[in-house]
């Protein structure tokens, strides 16, 4: 849980640092799509397209300055079963974005939210990625969840992205009134150690608000504790960035 509101906040907050940002939605539901106040009859050459069909996906430009989206149509609901018998199933995602038609435009990182499970699309996404963030509910015991899907990023590893690796782990939906909330926090800390990062994403309500305005919560409410624990990760992501490229100061 929370991952298209941190892949929307995430990539709002990066791309207000001057960024370039392209997020695609890998979602049947377009939830990142409506979050981003995009409507369903906006949503045309889109993720399916992208995976399904041979043709170029054009970005559209949200309101957001820097941030560009490629929607999930309505029709990604059918793409989970249509890759089955596509070539190059697990590679349609990364071959396309290769040679996207990104209109002049150089994005500096490309964000996908990823649709619940394990299927195609997903395996897709991370077949596509370089890294992979894994937002972790703080609300009750999800390490578990964690290990197997750190099993899972080693075995498309080893089998279909050599160069795919952790980019970190974020604990979210963080409440101080809960017990809970600490137990998992000190746990993932002990147990993943730099891996998780330092920014902490509360439980706050403007955070859950803002989508139905159509809007990320750095633009919804800017001064909300959400709003600015995701522009202190938005740091933490492009100071490991720089750091993993070699150019921090
Ligand atoms: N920090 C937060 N504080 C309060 N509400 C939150 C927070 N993060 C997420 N939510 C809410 O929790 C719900 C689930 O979050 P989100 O949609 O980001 O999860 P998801 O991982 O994308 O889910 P799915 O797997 O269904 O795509 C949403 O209603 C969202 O607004
Ligand atoms: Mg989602």
């Amino acid at each position: 849980m929370g991952k298209t509101t941190t892949a929307i906040n995430l990539a709002t907050a990066m791309a207000a640092s001057g960024e370039s940002i392209l997020l695609v939605d890998l979602d049947p539901q377009g939830n990142a799509s409506t979050g981003l106040g995009i409507q369903r009859n906006e949503r045309k050459t889109g993720s399916y397209a992208l995976l399904t069909q041979n043709v170029p996906a054009s970005p559209i430009r949200t309101y957001v300055p820097g941030l560009s989206l490629i929607p999930a149509e309505p029709d990604l609901a059918g793409a989970e079963i249509e890759l089955v018998t596509i070539p190059r199933r697990e590679f349609r995602l990364r071959d396309a974005l290769r040679s996207l038609n990104t209109d002049g435009q150089a994005y500096t990182y490309v964000l996908i939210d990823c649709p619940p499970g394990l299927g195609l699309l997903t395996l897709n996404a991370l077949v596509a990625a370089d890294s992979v963030l894994v937002p972790l509910q703080c609300e009750f015991f999800a390490l578990e969840g964690i290990t197997q899907l750190i099993r899972i990023i080693d075995m498309v590893k080893r089998d279909l992205n050599p160069s795919l690796r952790l980019e970190g782990i974020l604990l979210t939906m963080f409440d101080r009134r809960n017990n809970l909330s600490e137990l998992v926090a000190a746990d993932a800390r002990g147990f993943f150690g730099q891996e998780v990062y330092e920014t902490v994403i509360p439980r706050n309500i403007r955070i859950s608000e803002a989508p139905s305005h159509g809007k990320p919560v750095l633009l919804y409410d800017f001064r909300s504790p959400g709003a600015q624990a995701y522009v202190r990760l938005a740091g933490e992501v492009l100071e490991r960035g720089r750091r993993a490229a070699g150019t921090a100061p």
